[in-house]
């Protein structure tokens, strides 16, 4: 067969808003249900076709074996006004070399001397959530509180009670939902904040010994011409840092607590290994310490993957598990889709954590469970998020019991990242005296 006639192979299934604006997601579901995993759209504001993917082969050949083939595609261009040059928008060279100097600061030991800081402040958020003494809260404020915090403290180490001591210049980030222009805007204008605790630490740099991501870009190097990283260019990853860190990771914890919640069986199981822990294991939980909070995390992930889209573009002509695209064709893999996959998923649309038990987990594809994507431009705070959603669940697990206010609906909102469409409602009951 042609490649015209192999494209045209794939069956044709109505518009796409190129903008991935809010229903995107619900007509992505719907096409898939009509037409599996391969389809195409027409993305009127684009002037072409947009393939669909979500077969397994299709992810593994785009993002791993093949995956210098592409680049990111469509919604990038966005992502870049909002984050600047970073390491989720950048490519090529650069993207490389910045990878390259920042992954030893996700090393797994540099994200364990992290896990007593984030206990502490779970344990500071269970004490304010007992104290709600059975009245309704919104736990995703608390939920985008407390990750907001936990990525500042893993970029600016000790400096973070320094910056937010008066007013938390980054609240902004809690307080606007929208992610638009103003947002930008007012982002940005963090950025003599920034400059000026980059400039106070290269003027003492011999003096005072950090040991967080900050330090980590402003002491990194180039490889070959030993240039240091450039002010605007740490920045930028700063931005990224931030905003790619808080709004995913309280999203799935969100999520989490909404399935385990309402899945009494499934608290119980993860409140009972909470409570049965000894305290060394609570100060530093280990997921195979702790199964019952590790699996419903990952459960969680599964059903309502934050990064719900990931977006490629074809650097050349190639055939993707036998779909043959041209240079400049866009793709589009939802994990969302993906994780919901029939074929790859029984009764998918069920919460069950047993899933992720390792005799089940070890007999499903690999490239069917992707909430952190995979291959190299694989979400680089990965272990980060792990360590940060396991302590919290199993620090409020031990503290308190969580309950969904009856009578919600809750349904997902695709945007930026995949959220509940308004405020779920919780109520608390302390587990022991606080
Ligand atoms: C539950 C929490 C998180 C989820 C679900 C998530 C998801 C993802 C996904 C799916 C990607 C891949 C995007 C693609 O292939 O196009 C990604 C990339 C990335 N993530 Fe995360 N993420 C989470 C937490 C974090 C944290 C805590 C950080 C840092 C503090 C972070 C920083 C990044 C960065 C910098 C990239 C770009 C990596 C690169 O291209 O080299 N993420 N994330």
């Amino acid at each position: 067969m042609t490649t015209l006639a192999l494209r045209r192979a794939v069956p044709r299934a109505g518009d796409l808003d190129a903008a991935l604006g809010g229903d995107t997601l619900a007509e992505l579901v719907r096409q898939f249900k009509l037409h599996g995993d391969a389809f195409r759209m027409h993305a009127p504001l684009l002037g072409r076709d947009v393939f669909v993917l979500s077969h397994p082969d299709h992810v593994r050949h785009l993002l791993v074996d093949q995956h210098a083939r592409f680049e990111k595609g469509i919604g990038i261009e966005r992502v870049r006004i909002l984050l600047g040059n970073g390491l989720m928008t950048s490519e090529g060279t650069l993207w490389r070399s910045q990878r390259k100097a920042i992954q030893p600061a996700f090393h797994r030991l540099r994200v364990e001397a992290q896990v007593p800081a984030i206990v502490a402040a779970n344990e500071r958020l269970a004490t304010r959530i007992a104290a709600a003494g059975g009245e309704p809260f919104d736990l995703g404020r608390h939920l985008s509180d407390i990750t907001l915090e936990i990525v500042l403290r893993a970029l600016f180490g000790g400096t973070y009670d320094v910056l937010v001591a008066r007013d938390n210049p980054f609240a902004l980030l809690t307080d606007e939902a929208e992610r638009d222009l103003k947002f930008a805007y007012a982002l940005r204008k963090l950025g003599g904040l920034l400059q000026a605790e980059i400039d106070r630490r290269r003027a003492q740099r011999d003096t005072t010994r950090h040991d967080d991501l900050l330090q980590t870009l402003i002491d990194a190097r180039d490889r070959h011409s030993g240039e240091p990283m450039s002010d605007r260019q740490i920045r930028d990853e700063v931005f990224t840092l931030v905003v790619a860190g808080h709004e995913t990771t309280a999203s799935a914890l969100c999520w989490t607590w909404y399935l385990v919640a309402g899945h009494p069986a499934v608290a119980a199981a993860v409140r009972a290994e909470a409570s049965a822990a000894s305290d060394a294991d609570r100060a530093r939980p280990a997921a195979d310490r702790f199964p019952h909070a590790y699996r419903a995390i990952a459960e969680a992930l599964r059903l309502y993957p934050p990064g719900w889209v990931l977006t490629r573009r074809a650097l050349e002509a190639t055939s993707i598990a036998g779909v043959d695209v041209e240079r400049g064709d866009d793709i589009l893999v939802s994990p969302f889709l993906v994780h919901r996959h029939p074929a790859f998923w029984d009764d998918a649309e069920a919460f069950d954590p047993t899933r992720f038990v390792p005799e089940r987990a070890a007999v499903r594809s690999r490239f069917a469970y992707l909430p952190f994507g995979l291959g190299p431009r694989a979400c680089i705070g990965e272990p980060l998020a792990l360590a940060e959603m396991l302590a919290h669940v199993v620090t409020l697990a031990h503290r308190c019991e969580l309950f969904l206010v009856p009578g919600q609906r809750v349904e997902w909102d695709a945007r930026v990242n995949l959220r509940p469409r308004s405020t779920i409602q919780f109520t608390a009951a302390a587990r022991r005296a606080t």
